[in-house]
C-alpha cells in the first residue's frame, strides 16, 4: 500500500512532527514506564450472522489506564510541552466525563505534573476514584449541567496563573493522536477495512483515524455513533455541544443509539464474546448491527472495524450490567 497525499494541512504536519520529537523524548526520559505501554492495542473478531462480513472490536480498553483517553491525554501533554511551553511547574487542567482525567492523571504521575480534573458530579464513582488513586485533583461540578458545565469551569481556571488548561475538546493535538496512532493501527490489523464506526464525545477518535485511513482508503465508510438519550462518556457533537474540532466532512453515517439499547449491547457483549466494555462500545456495537440491517445491499462491505473505548469495570456501580447496580440480582 503506498501512501497518497496527506489529510493534514501544512501546519498540522509540522505540528505533528515537532509533537513526534517530543513523545521520543518522553518515551525515552522514561523508558520503562507505563507511557512506552500506550496503544497497540489488540483487535478481536466480534460473531456475525452474515458469513460475508466481519465484525473487529478494536479494544481500547487495553491501554493502561484501560481507556483511548491514554492515547488522546498522551498526545496533548506532549503538544502543551512544545507548543505552550508547559513545564513540570504547571499544573495541568482539563474537564472530562472521567476518562480523560483518568489517562491525565497517570501520565501526570509518571511526570510529576500535577494535575486538576472538574467533571460532572454524576458520572461513575469509579472514574472519581481512579483519578484521586492517580493522585490528580478533582472538583465536581453539577450532573444537570453535564460535561459543558465542567468545560466552563476548567476554562475559567486557565485563566489563573500557573494553569493550563487542555481543553480536549478544541485541542488538534487530540484530532493527531488519533492520526499518528490510532488510525495506523487499524490499517494494519484489517488492511481490507471497508467501515469504521465510533462513538462520538470530543470526535477526536473518530476525526483523527478516519482522515489517517481515508488517505490510503478514500471508499471508507465512516460511521457516528451519536447519544439519542443521555448515555455515560459520549455527546452529540451538534447544537450547543459541538467540539470545536469536530469535522462533519469525514463522517458518512450517523446512528443513533438509546441508552436502553447501549446498556443490552454492552451486556450481551459481556455475556456472549467475554469482552467486558463500558457502554459506549455496546453503543456502537448495537449502532453497526442497525446500520447493516439498514443497508439494500451490504456487497461491498466485509471488514468492519468498530471502536471499543474502554472497559466495564468502571461502570460496576452503575446499572450498565444490572438494573440495581452491584451484579445485586444475583443472589
Ligand atoms: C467511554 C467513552 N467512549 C467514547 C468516547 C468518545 O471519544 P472521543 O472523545 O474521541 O470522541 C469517550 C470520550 O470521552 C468516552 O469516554
Amino acid at each position: 500500500m503506498t501512501s497518497t497525499t496527506s489529510n493534514l494541512s501544512p501546519e498540522l504536519q509540522q505540528r505533528l512532527a515537532d509533537l513526534r520529537q517530543r513523545l521520543a523524548y518522553l518515551r525515552a526520559e522514561h523508558p520503562n514506564s507505563v507511557l512506552t505501554q500506550i496503544g497497540n492495542t489488540p483487535m478481536l473478531s466480534i460473531p456475525y450472522e452474515n458469513p460475508n462480513i466481519k465484525l473487529w472490536a478494536k479494544l481500547d480498553s487495553y491501554n493502561p489506564s484501560s481507556s483511548v483517553k491514554d492515547r488522546t491525554a498522551l498526545y496533548l501533554v506532549a503538544d502543551a510541552m512544545e507548543q505552550s511551553g508547559v513545564t513540570s511547574e504547571t499544573t495541568l487542567v482539563e474537564a472530562s466525563s472521567g476518562n480523560t482525567g483518568i489517562g491525565l492523571a497517570m501520565i501526570c504521575a509518571v511526570l510529576k505534573q500535577k494535575a486538576l480534573i472538574y467533571m460532572a458530579d454524576d458520572t461513575s464513582i469509579e472514574r472519581r476514584h481512579l483519578i484521586s488513586a492517580y493522585g490528580a485533583k478533582i472538583k465536581l461540578t453539577p450532573g444537570e449541567l453535564g460535561t459543558t458545565g465542567a468545560i466552563e469551569a476548567a476554562r475559567a481556571k486557565n485563566e489563573e496563573e500557573g494553569f493550563y488548561w487542555i481543553a480536549q475538546h478544541e485541542n488538534k493535538a487530540n484530532i493527531l493522536a488519533h492520526y499518528d496512532s490510532t488510525g495506523p493501527e487499524i490499517l494494519q490489523q484489517c488492511p481490507e477495512i471497508d467501515a469504521f464506526v465510533a462513538c462520538s464525545g470530543t470526535t477526536g477518535t473518530l476525526v483523527g483515524a478516519s482522515s489517517f485511513i481515508k488517505e490510503t482508503h478514500p471508499d471508507l465508510q465512516v460511521v457516528s455513533v451519536w447519544p439519542k438519550t443521555k448515555i455515560m462518556g459520549i455527546r452529540r457533537p451538534d447544537g450547543d455541544c459541538r467540539p470545536i474540532i469536530y469535522d462533519d466532512s469525514w463522517i458518512d453515517h450517523i446512528i443513533e443509539i438509546e441508552e436502553p439499547g447501549a446498556k443490552s449491547g454492552t451486556r450481551a457483549l459481556a455475556n456472549q464474546t467475554g469482552m467486558l466494555v463500558g457502554p459506549t462500545s455496546g453503543a456502537a456495537w448495537l449502532a453497526t448491527r442497525r446500520w447493516l440491517n439498514g443497508l439494500e445491499d451490504t456487497s461491498h462491505i466485509k471488514n468492519v472495524v468498530i471502536f471499543f473505548p474502554d472497559d466495564g469495570v468502571r461502570y460496576l456501580s452503575t446499572d450498565t450490567f444490572h438494573d440495581d447496580g452491584y451484579g445485586k440480582d444475583f443472589f
